[in-house]
Parts: structure tokens; C-alpha cells; sequence
């Protein structure tokens, strides 16, 4: 009797320590939810704290706190690459075209490493995972899921405008062009359709949106006609103005594809997801279940957050996310 309760308890054990080491999640990527745990347990609560006091100040601040994580990970993978100031020797990604005023959320990434430093007691948490578990926390606080955060990712050393020229995608770009930007991340179509969805939050200035206001077929003639008061053609003063993604732009919530169904999307890159392409079915199903759309979400994120970490010893835990130690 005794041996085979003892039996059946490692049977138990050792398939739980099967699954842990071979689910994919961990496997892949070399990265654990449970990497800060011992190091400082302090440190997520801090990131939730600071992250919800500036949302609480302006809700776009979760917007662009989301991007910036997207922004980093699509860039030689999630290394904070794009948090480092130009320098002779770094070549600022905050210079390129997606980014260059247009990225935001570097004071709040600033103020997150200093109080997560101090209560840490030292620099242990990398500038990249700040940047993961400050994209979740901003989800969280604008209403959409929670997913457990994979940390343990270190700091480059290295930046690379260029490549984020090549590899960020851009409002202009066709079903066919997104799909292999993001299949160059390892990222599948419906990845491109769910976390195009975190466009529920935040705004676009005019000049990334104002040749489709002008010029498109496939969108909603009111809706157009808005757009091109707001961006009138000739006017590149106003090439700054700000429209929202979707009209509950600091709710997390379906609008963004309830609007595609009926040609309201922003940006062309996201009408194209709904216009006769392969991903039409998943345009629709998210429109109407927001369970499918928050749970698919959570888990194109961890995907997305495991882009190319640095672990181990590669890289570093920097000082200031905006140098190089
Ligand atoms: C599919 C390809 C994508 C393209 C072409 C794209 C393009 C853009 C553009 C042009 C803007 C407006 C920037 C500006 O006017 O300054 C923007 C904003 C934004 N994007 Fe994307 N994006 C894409 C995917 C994503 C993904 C995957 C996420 C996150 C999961 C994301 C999150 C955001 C957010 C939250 C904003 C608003 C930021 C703010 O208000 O500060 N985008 N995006
Ligand atoms: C970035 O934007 C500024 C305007 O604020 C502009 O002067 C500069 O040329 C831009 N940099 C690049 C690399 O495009």
C-alpha cells in the first residue's frame, strides 16, 4: 500500500516537472515568471504602483506604454534596445521613422527603474522586463486581461535605428506586407490580428493616417470626411493632430474590431485586416467576443515577449535604461 502511494507521488511529481521544463512557454524562450521572486519580491508591486499612478494622470500613458514593449520586442527582440539615447556609439532607435516623435513613456520607464532600483536595493531588474510587466499593468489598468509576465530577458548594449526602420511595420503597408513582419518575429497571422487589437487604446497623428483619409476606397465616407477636416491636405501643420484608434481609446475593449467591420479602422494597416483577406473570420470573431479577444491577446503577448531575449550572460542589467553601464 505505502509503495504504491509513494509510486503514484512520483509519478505526479515527475510529470509536473515534465510538463514545467517542456511547456513551451519557459522552454523556448528561458524565461520564468518567477525569475524576480527571491531576487525582489518588490518589484512587480512597484512596477503595478507607478504604472497605475500615471495612468491614473493620463490614460494615454498605458497606450504608449503597450507600444513601447511592441517597439522593443520587433527590434533585435525584447532587450530594451529602444529605450537607449543617442549617443557616438548608439545608434538611436528613438531616431527612427516609428519612433521618432511618436514613441512616449520614457520619463514613466525612468521613474519605474529608479523606485524599483531603490526598493530592490540594487539594479536587478533588467530595463526589458520593466518594459513587459509595464505593458501588462497597462492593459490591466485600461480594462483589458492579465497574463503572468515571463521575466528574467537582460539589457543590449547595442541599438540599431536602422533595424527598426526595416522591421517595425507601417500604417501604409498591405495584408501580405504585415504578415511577413511579423512572421519575421515568428509571429503568425492571428498574432497579427489580436495585437493589432491593442490598438483599443491610444491615438495616431494625422500624417500617419491622412493619405488613406484623402485617398482610400475602403473607408467609411463619414468617417473620411471627419478625418480630413481634422487633416486637411495641404496643411502639414496640422500633420501632428491627434485621432483616436478607436473611439473608447483608453478602454480596453472590441470597438477596434466592431469599427473594422464597418470601415472605420484608422489606419490602413488596420482596414486591411478586414477586406476580403484571410483574416476576415478572426476580424469577426473578436468583434463579438471579447472572452476569445482578451485570452488570445494575453497569449500573443507572452509570445511576442519572448522575441529574442537576451539571458544568462548575455547583455546586462543597466543603471539607467537609457545608457549602456
Ligand atoms: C500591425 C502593425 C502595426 C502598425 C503598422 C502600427 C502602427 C501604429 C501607428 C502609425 C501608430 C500611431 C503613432 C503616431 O501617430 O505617433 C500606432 C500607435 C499605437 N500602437 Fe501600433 N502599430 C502596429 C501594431 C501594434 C501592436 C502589435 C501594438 C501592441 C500590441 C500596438 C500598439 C499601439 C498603441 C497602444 C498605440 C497608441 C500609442 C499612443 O497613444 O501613445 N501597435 N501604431
Ligand atoms: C526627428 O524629428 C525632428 C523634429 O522634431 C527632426 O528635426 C529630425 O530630423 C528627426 N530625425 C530623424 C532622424 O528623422
Amino acid at each position: 500500500m505505502e509503495s504504491k502511494g509513494a509510486n503514484r507521488f512520483l509519478a505526479v511529481l515527475l510529470l509536473s516537472i515534465a510538463t514545467t521544463a517542456f511547456s513551451a512557454p519557459y522552454y523556448d524562450s528561458g524565461l520564468t515568471p518567477y525569475y524576480y521572486d527571491y531576487a525582489c519580491s518588490q518589484a512587480l508591486p512597484t512596477i503595478r504602483r507607478v504604472v497605475k499612478e500615471a495612468v491614473e494622470k493620463e490614460r494615454r500613458m498605458g497606450a504608449s506604454l503597450l507600444r513601447l514593449h511592441f517597439h522593443d520586442c520587433f527590434v533585435n527582440g525584447c532587450d530594451a534596445s529602444v529605450l537607449l539615447d543617442p549617443t557616438p556609439t548608439i545608434d538611436s532607435e528613438k531616431l527612427a521613422g516609428a519612433n521618432n516623435n511618436s514613441a512616449r513613456g520614457f520619463e514613466v520607464i525612468d521613474q519605474i527603474k529608479e523606485e524599483v532600483d531603490k526598493v530592490c536595493g540594487r539594479a536587478v531588474v533588467s530595463c526589458a522586463d520593466i518594459l513587459a510587466v509595464a505593458a501588462r499593468d497597462s492593459v490591466v489598468a485600461l480594462g483589458g486581461p492579465w497574463w503572468n509576465v515571463r521575466l528574467g530577458r537582460r539589457d543590449s548594449t547595442t541599438a540599431s535605428r536602422t533595424t527598426a526602420n526595416t522591421d517595425l511595420p507601417a500604417p501604409f503597408m498591405d495584408l501580405n506586407a504585415l504578415t511577413s513582419s511579423f512572421q519575421k518575429q515568428g509571429l503568425s497571422a492571428k498574432d497579427l490580428v489580436v495585437l493589432s487589437g491593442g490598438h483599443t487604446l491610444g491615438f495616431a497623428q494625422c500624417f500617419t493616417f491622412k493619405d488613406r483619409a484623402h485617398n482610400d476606397l475602403n473607408i467609411h465616407p463619414k468617417f473620411a470626411k471627419k478625418l480630413q477636416s481634422l487633416c486637411p491636405r495641404a496643411e502639414s501643420g496640422s500633420d501632428s493632430n491627434l485621432a483616436k484608434l478607436d473611439p473608447t481609446s483608453s478602454r480596453f475593449d472590441t470597438l477596434y474590431y466592431k469599427n473594422l467591420l464597418k470601415q472605420k479602422g484608422l489606419l490602413g494597416s488596420d482596414q486591411v485586416l478586414f477586406g476580403g483577406g484571410n483574416t476576415d473570420e478572426l476580424v469577426r470573431t473578436y468583434s463579438d467576443n471579447a472572452n476569445a479577444f482578451w485570452k488570445d491577446f494575453a497569449k500573443s503577448m507572452v509570445k511576442m515577449g519572448n522575441i529574442k531575449p537576451l539571458t544568462g550572460n548575455l547583455g546586462q542589467v543597466r543603471h539607467n535604461c537609457r545608457w549602456v553601464n
